[in-house]
């Protein structure tokens, strides 16, 4: 059985992207077999992989306008497969939402869903069109958060927000968890918002953290997962104990 995954946080720059491109990797590496879907015009998971499309033809938002076998949008970056996304992603926003269509990408990807262990999807910073569709189709989101001064109060509002879609869109979807990314050690914010994390969501915060690392950057710029661009780095260990913790989940 497939396990679709929406990674969403309406705050940007937490670290979604960072988590879909290395729990897919990851994950493929632990012998699951994993698609990494671009649902964000963005399209920053796309490039972190090495995928500037200028001209689309085999992005997410062809598949969800054209129609046709999902395979054909695949692309295979060192074994991880994705289905990219570009700027040209939000031509079809309006449509979408003046249809209340949010259920097309589950119908898009669902002569393949069954082929994968896992489907991740990226998603972008606001709940659009586009992180509806993902939670529409999706069994469970994981919620990347910045441990800084702010998140707390944005993540309340997020979790009522997506109470909301799941009652509206998808009863099923549930919280995989909370996590705690960019985690610096250098200072004590980032440990005492963890604890407030703690405090406030006793069941859904994953145990790991995702420390701050200029490896990512790093792997960014040279289009790897923090894998294959560095096993040994300790934030390549993060990823790896946060793979470890969702497969014993
Ligand atoms: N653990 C980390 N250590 C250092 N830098 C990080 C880490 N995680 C993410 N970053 C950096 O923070 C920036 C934002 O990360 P990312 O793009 O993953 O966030 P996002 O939530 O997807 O952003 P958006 O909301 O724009 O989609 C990027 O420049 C990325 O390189
Ligand atoms: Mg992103």
């Amino acid at each position: 059985m497939s396990k679709t995954i929406a990674i969403t946080n309406q705050k940007g720059g937490v670290g979604k992207t960072t988590l879909s491109v290395n729990l897919a990797a990851g994950l493929n590496k632990a012998g699951k077999k994993t698609l990494l879907v671009d649902v964000d015009a963005q399209g920053n998971a796309s490039a972190s992989v090495g995928l500037m499309i200028e001209s689309g033809g085999k992005t997410i938002k062809d598949l969800m306008t054209r129609g046709g076998n999902p395979r054909d949008f695949i692309t295979t970056v060192d074994s991880l497969e994705i289905i990219p996304a570009n700027n040209s992603l939000k031509d079809m926003e309006e449509m979408l939402i003046n249809n209340k269509s949010f259920d097309v990408l589950k119908k898009a990807l669902a002569p393949i869903t069954n082929d994968y262990n896992y489907i991740v999807l990226d998603c972008p910073p606001s709940i659009n069109a586009f992180t509806k569709n993902a939670l529409t189709m999706s069994e469970y989101i994981i919620i990347p958060v910045d441990v800084g001064y702010f998140s707390i109060l944005g993540l309340k509002q997020l979790l009522e927000e997506i109470e909301l879609e799941r009652k509206s869109l998808n009863p099923s979807l549930s919280i995989l968890g909370v996590l705690a990314c960019k985690f610096d050690r250098r200072t004590s914010l980032s440990q005492q918002v963890f604890d407030t994390l703690k405090e406030s969501f006793p069941e859904k915060l994953f145990k790991t953290t995702i420390r701050l690392s200029i490896d990512v950057v790093r792997s960014q710029i040279q289009h790897k997962s923090v894998f294959d661009y560095n096993p040994k780095s300790f934030v390549a260990q993060d990823f790896q104990q946060l793979i470890e913790e969702i497969l014993n989940a």
